[in-house]
């Protein structure tokens, strides 16, 4: 795992689109990952930025890691929305490329369909995460057990919590959410997690400690994948 501190998010942010950008000069035909969450944000205005100098996007394929159950596309709280809003309508994607679970087909269809399609590509080449409090990437949340494969999630009361910043109250997000599994997350050749904002550090130290891998937090298993890069906004995550 590779390990890059930066001084402020701003920072963080260009870094990572800088890979971003790497990754795309070097196969222009991309199958990106996506996340939602406030730390990517950075990294996608960076990304418009980069698109208004040139970038293309045309043949970029994208899949994002999850959405809530029960949010239709054009919900202001959904991830769909959130993905137009914050990145697909600024550049050229072609919307047939985009990937988001649907928060209103019928579940259990939706997450077989998704994963399928997801394996039947072979999974992505560069996948961002960003990283929850409690440990969590996209939905897996901290478990005795961890899904595989991409699974319809019941959301902790940790994850509603912090959650609800973003809606008008807390009884207003979803309980319920499609969430790629780990397996699913691990086919990425590559993996950039983004770590930024308050509440993260116990979180990191488990990414970051070799002898605390644990299913109770998930991201600790990153440290068995073979291509993870990890930034930290140092500003906003004090590491020991
Ligand atoms: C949500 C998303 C995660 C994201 C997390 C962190 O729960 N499902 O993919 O990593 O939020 O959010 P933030 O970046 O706002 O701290």
């Amino acid at each position: 795992m590779k390990v890059i501190y930066t001084k402020n998010y701003e920072e963080l942010s260009k870094k990572a689109c800088e890979l971003v950008v790497e990754q795309i000069n070097e196969k222009k035909n991309s199958v990106l990952g996506l996340a939602t969450g406030s730390t990517p944000l950075g990294l996608y205005e960076e990304l418009i930025k980069e698109h208004e100098k040139g970038l293309d996007f045309s043949e970029i394929v994208t899949y994002n890691l999850d959405e809530y159950i029960g949010l239709s596309k054009d919900n202001d709280q959904s991830y769909n929305y959130f993905m137009n809003e914050h990145l697909f309508k600024h550049v050229n994607i072609n919307m047939n490329n985009i990937n988001i679970p649907s928060g209103t087909n019928e579940p259990e269809e939706e997450i077989v369909d998704y994963e399928n399609k997801l394996r039947k590509i072979g999974g992505v080449d560069l996948q961002i995460l960003g990283l929850g409090s409690n440990g969590h990437i996209a939905f897996n949340e901290p478990s005795e057990e961890l899904n595989a494969k991409t699974s319809i999630v019941n959301l902790t009361e940790s994850t509603i919590k912090a959650n609800s910043r973003f809606f008008e109250k807390e009884s207003d997000v979803p309980t319920k959410a499609i969430s790629m599994g780990m397996g699913t997350i691990f086919t990425a050749k590559k993996i950039i997690i983004l770590i930024s904002g308050k509440n993260k550090e116990e979180a990191t130290e488990y990414l970051l400690n070799s002898n605390k891998i644990s299913t109770n937090w998930p991201v600790s298993l990153l440290q068995l994948h073979q291509d993870t890069t990890v930034i930290i906004d140092e500003s906003s995550v004090e590491v020991k």
